[in-house]
Parts: C-alpha cells; structure tokens; sequence
C-alpha cells in the first residue's frame, strides 16, 4: 500500500472535517477530475454488440430505482418540510436560536418596549419550553425570526400563520408581518389572543411581492403578558396542498423520478452520535405539537460546515414518509437504530441484555404500518388518518454498522421479525465502504445467516464507479440480493466541501449503473445520497437536488437517475460484444431490457469518450422491430458541467427520434449516457 498516498488521503479528509476512520474508503481511489477515457483510443473496429431478446437473464425488480431521504443538507426542516419558522417552540438546545429581540430590549432594564423569557416546564411534556412576552410599551416590543437562511416568500400566495398563546395580563395583539431586508411589508395579519387558556389561532395573508429571505416579525400591541408557542408560518402551495405540508417543487422532483421505494429516515441520523440521540419514530407520530425536538446529528458534524441552528421538529415523521411513500407509488423502506450508535462518532452499544426495546421499536413499526385498525399501534394509524395499512415490506436493521457487535445484535432482531412477520423482507448492512476488511467480515457473516438484502454503500471517485461497472458481474448468483443503498461519485475526495455535482461523475454513476441494472438478478434496489442540499444550510456535497428557500434544479446526477428509473423495463437481456458484457472497451458501457408491458426494447449507452462512437445493435429472437425510435440523450462536452440556480438545464435530456429502417445503429455522442426505447415484436416460434 502506498502510504505516501494514504497521508495524503488522511489529511485531506481531516480537512474536510471528517473522521479519520473513513480513510479506507479513498484507499485505491486514484486522482479525481478527469474522466479516465477522455484519451483512450478508439479501436478502427465499429462497436458491435448482440442483444438476445427472447433470453431475459432476470427481472427488473420495479424497486430497482429508489430515493434515499435524510435530513441532513436542510432536507427537512429548512427543505421539504416547508414550515418556514425555525425553531417554532423554542425548544433548540439555546431557545432563542433563530429568533431575535432589539438589542434595546434585551440588553436594557427600564428603556424596554419589553422582554421576553423562556420559561421551562421541565418534562412534564415533549416540547417543555415557551416563551412568555411581556409587553411594556403599547406599540414596540418585536420578536423576529429569520426562518431557515430566510424565507422565500412567493407573489399573490397566499401565507397561513398560526400560533399557540394565552394572555396572562391586559390585552395584546400581536402584528405577523413578512419583510424584506428593507422593512418593506410583503404580507401582514394579526391575531388577539383571548383568555388565559392556550388555544391555537390562525390567520391567513396574501403575500405582495416575491422574496428570497424574508423574515417574519412579531409586533406586539397593547401592555400585558402573553405566552407563545408553537409560532408557524406555512406556505399554502404544498404538495397535495395539505396544510402544514411539504414543498411541492422538491415533492415534484421525487415523483419525477418515478422511485420504486423510498428509505427513510437516513443514513446515519437512524444511529444518532449517541444511543440517546439516535431517531425514535415513536417520537415523530401522532400531534405535531408532541414531537420531542431533537438536535440534529449533521449540526456540528463537519468543521467545514458548521450549522448549530440544525435541528429536527419533526413535522416531517414517519407518518409522513410512509404517506409520502404512498404518494409517489414507492415502496416504504424504512432503516431502524439496532442498537449501535454512529460508529463514526461514539459507536455506543446497547448491552444486549438491553436490545429488547430497540427490536420493539420494529416490531411496533411493522404493526403500525401494516396492522388491523383494532391493534394498539394500528389504531394510532388510523387515529392520524390512515386506516388503511401502508402496506411495509422492507424493514432494514442498522445503517452503516460493522464488526461481531452489529451481527448479534442484527441476528436477535431477525430472528424476533421473522418469527411474527415471516414475509418482511431485512435489509442488513454492510458497513461504511464497499470493500476491506469491514466489509468481508460483514458480507461473509450475513451470508452464512441468508440475508436476504444487504446494503452496500460506495461514495468514491468517478474512475471507481467507471472501473466497478463490472462489480456485480461477479457476485454469487444464489448470494443474498443487493441494496445499492448510497452511492454518489466524490470528484475531489469523500465529504469534501469541493466535490461538485459535474457531468464527470454523472457519466461515471451512469456507466456504474448499466452494470446495476445488468445483474438486475443480484441487485434489487439503488439509490444515489445525499438526495437533497440547501444551498446555503448544507453540509454535505455532492447531492442530488439543490434548492434554496423559493428554486431548486437538478443536478446532472438527477438526470441520470432519471434516465434509469424511468426507463426500468421488466426484463434485463443479455447484450454482448464478443461474448462478454460491455464494461468499458472503447469507453462504452451498456444495457438492455425489455419491456413486456410496453412491448419496447430500452438500451441504456454510456460514451466516456471524447469521439462520437457508432453502435452496431445486433437484435436477436424478434419478429420486427420499430422503423423508427426515441433516443434520449444526455450530454455536454465538458466533464466540468453543472446545473445550477442560474442554469438549471445546463445539462438536461434531449429526446431524437432515430431511423432504425436502414438497420439498428446508433450514434452515440462524445461524453453521453444515450437511451433507445424502440418497439419490437418478440419471435415467439
Ligand atoms: O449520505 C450521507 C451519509 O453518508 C449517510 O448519512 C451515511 O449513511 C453515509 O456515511
């Protein structure tokens, strides 16, 4: 090994602020930023490859293509979860964060407008704290929250405030205004609480003028004392337009993808850097209001990007992500804590005498996505608007754990699922990196238990995903099936702040992917992390979808995915090019499928090249094939590409027609990931 090259390595990811213990995932990675084929000779030989029809190697299974949601990047609170307010029961570790007072107010005793104090139940509930104003001028005292990096506020939409108060002493009205940097008012209302009971009120306003980051100030009126909580501002064009709802461009974008499952809720905030921190779903169900707050892992997890206001409210929950799930037609997938914090962080162990909780937690989440209405976690199900069952499949058992500890605990749990659910399917890990000794350990042992599904995990450079395009060639047919879990090529080095979601390793996953779906036997399920960055609250890069607080794009890696997932077919069929796959010769990578329910053959090309290439396509065990097909083309010329705010379609797909009447060759341009779908009629003789 070469240690000049792993100091190298080390000191890069120690700049970026990440763990010294994920060093083996760059081991073996050469230099990013240039495709490795950008100089490969082309061989004079036109590229010939054979694609026998009537001969499918396997199914496609339709969770071939997923999403992988986690809340880090703002994915949630400050992205698809669209509450506008951060920090909206004051309940943040320092209860103030994301809201302020004049310095007037807060640093004087007798020239104030007024003060406020968080005052702390102290666990007689989940969210304990509220704040209690008390108003000493008529007009003046002001709260202002600046919401998540601000708030984007859309002309003519109309805006829904709500508040939980109570009026302790004399009589205040309190001014909800929208403004810019300016103090221009881009919407108002006000509400006057009555009594001294709490109660939830809520108003509704018409935003005048688009703006990117507003912020919210409350004005209070009238001297007396009134306590606050759960203060809310939402947008009314959510996804379905549910009220309190998530963000329909950043839903949109999901259900773009066509997914075939959804995982939630991570990642490595299912582990929590301690046990005490790790995701309850118990504790993201049932009133909003009784989400127990909690700090989120990605706050301070990397010195590069700090983000100590990050946390979850968990508006957006389980009951949310199983509905979301239904929404897009994708397979619930949900990952649970087996007990083993992020062994990145502290590793902490549950003492196996002490597990039994953890496995209750799946056997709890199983009935309540799935059970009669008449048991207890059922009921609660249905209590929230869903009495009919989710209809979960999938359950996975720890996130990126490895080594003895997460077997035994990974074997109780299995052993407890299956003797009640024996048709729910396990997803187990296989730790962090795709390969190394953590990895063999892992695989080898949940081998010799049957796994079913292991997850696999590879954030490496782009000549990783373009040299491993074979990787799944390999594996054991008769071997557990594949959940290619998280993937996403690293341009600069694994978390770097200055990986960039560029065409060069778009077109390297996009060729990594022909061979995905070509063991479509082997691999059932994929997903590219992190789905979704803010572009101001993220952490880390590259991620699929960008947004801020009014636009989002996605990102030339999107449209790969795209590509893939909506053009699955049923069937994936041999296509060869001198007996064998085609992994890379001449800088192409390729795939076929059929569709049986279309009647169409799909081919899938990568060209990592800077030439133009043309295919021969021989297509055996058909009767006809279409004169003419749809090529969708994804290309640029520059492996540098990216989309952006200010150009979001920098890259983007582009459909031709093709005539395929003089015979079955396509061009494929420099730099591509091109898709045929043509009609065909298979010989049935
Ligand atoms: O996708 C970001 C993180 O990468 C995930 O939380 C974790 O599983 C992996 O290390």
């Amino acid at each position: 090994m070469n240690t000049k090259y792993i100091d190298r390595m080390k000191n890069k990811m120690k700049s970026a602020g990440w763990s010294g213990l994920i060093l083996a995932v760059v081991i073996g990675c050469t230099d990013a930023g240039t495709a490795p084929n950008q100089e490969l000779a082309i061989s004079a030989t036109s590229n010939k490859y054979v694609i026998r029809v009537g001969e499918p190697m396997a199914e496609i299974q339709p969770t071939m293509y997923g999403v992988f949601f986690e809340d880090i990047n703002f994915a949630a609170d400050g992205g698809i979860y669209a509450e506008m307010v951060k920090n909206r029961s004051f309940e943040f570790e320092l209860p103030m964060i994301g809201w302020e007072q004049p310095a007037s107010d807060k640093f004087s005793m007798n020239d104030q407008s007024g003060f406020a104090s968080v005052i702390n139940r102290l666990g007689e509930q989940p969210n304990s704290n509220f704040l209690r104003v008390t108003v000493k001028a008529d007009k003046g005292y002001q709260l202002t929250n600046a919401g998540f990096r601000g708030m984007g506020v859309k002309e003519g939409l109309r805006y829904d405030f709500s508040i939980m108060a109570r009026q302790l002493e004399g009589q205040s009205v309190m001014n909800v205004r929208l403004v810019d940097s300016t103090g221009v008012i881009l919407g108002e209302t006000s509400i006057a609480p009555k009594g001294d009971e709490w109660q939830t009120y809520t108003a509704s306003f018409i935003a005048t003028k688009e703006e990117m980051k507003a912020v919210m100030n409350i004005q209070f009126e009238g001297k007396g004392i009134v306590d606050i909580d759960m203060v809310s501002l939402f947008p009314s064009d959510t996804w379905k337009n549910r009220p309190k709802g998530m963000r329909a461009d950043l839903v949109q974008l999901l259900d773009d993808l066509n997914p075939g499952f959804l995982r939630f809720p991570g990642g490595c905030i299912v582990e929590g850097r301690t046990l005490a921190r790790r995701y309850q779903w118990k504790k993201t169900i049932g009133d909003i209001n009784d989400r127990e707050v909690l700090v989120n892992r990605w706050n301070t997890e990397f010195t590069h990007r700090p983000t100590p206001d990050y946390y979850q409210s968990f508006g957006l929950g389980f009951f949310e992500y199983f509905q979301l799930s239904e929404d897009l037609g994708a397979e619930p997938l949900p990952i649970l804590s087996c007990g083993i914090a992020c062994q990145f962080n502290t590793g902490e162990l549950v003492p196996m005498e002490e597990l039994d909780p953890y496995v209750a937690d799946a056997m709890d989440l199983i009935e309540f996505a799935n059970g009669a209405t008449t048991t207890p976690w059922g009921k609660v199900r249905a209590d929230m608007g869903h009495p009919a069952p989710f209809n979960m499949k999938y359950i996975g058992i720890g996130n990126e754990q490895w080594g003895p500890e997460y077997i035994k605990r990974y074997k109780v749990f299995e052993r407890t699922i299956k003797a009640r659910y024996p048709e729910m399917i396990i997803v187990s890990g296989s730790g962090p990196f795709p390969d190394g000794e953590m990895f063999d350990y892992g695989m080898e042992e949940l081998k010799k238990l049957n796994a079913e599904i292991i997850d696999e995990h590879y954030y490496r450079t782009p000549e990783w995903f373009f040299e491993n395009a074979d990787r799944y060639d390999k594996y054991d047919r008769n071997g557990p099936k594949i959940f290619a879990g998280e993937y996403a090529s690293q341009s600069v080095a694994i978390a770097s702040p200055d990986n960039k979601n560029n065409w060069n390793g778009a077109l390297a996953e996009a060729a990594f992917m022909t061979g995905l779906e070509r063991n479509a036997e082997v691999v059932h399920l994929t997903s590219y992390a992190p789905l979704f960055a803010h572009a101001e609250g993220w952490q880390w890069t590259p991620d699929l979808i960008w947004f801020n607080n009014l636009k989002s794009y996605a990102t030339p890696n999107y449209h790969v995915q795209k590509l893939f997932s909506t053009n699955r077919g049923t069937h994936v069929l041999p296509l060869q090019e001198d007996n064998g796959p085609v992994t890379g010769a001449n800088g192409l990578y390729a795939t076929a499928a059929k569709d049986v329910n279309t009647g169409e053959l799909i081919v899938k090309l990568v060209n990592a090249t800077a030439q133009e290439q043309s295919i021969d396509l021989d297509i055996q065990g058909i009767d006809q094939l279409g004169e003419s097909g749809i090529l969708t083309v994804l290309k640029s010329s520059d492996l540098n590409t990216e989309n952006s705010f200010d150009n979001p379609v920098a890259i983007s797909p582009e459909e031709l027609s093709v005539d395929l009447s003089g015979g079955s060759s396509i061009t494929a341009a420099p730099y591509s990931l091109s898709v045929l779908r043509v009609a065909y009629k298979e010989n049935v003789n």
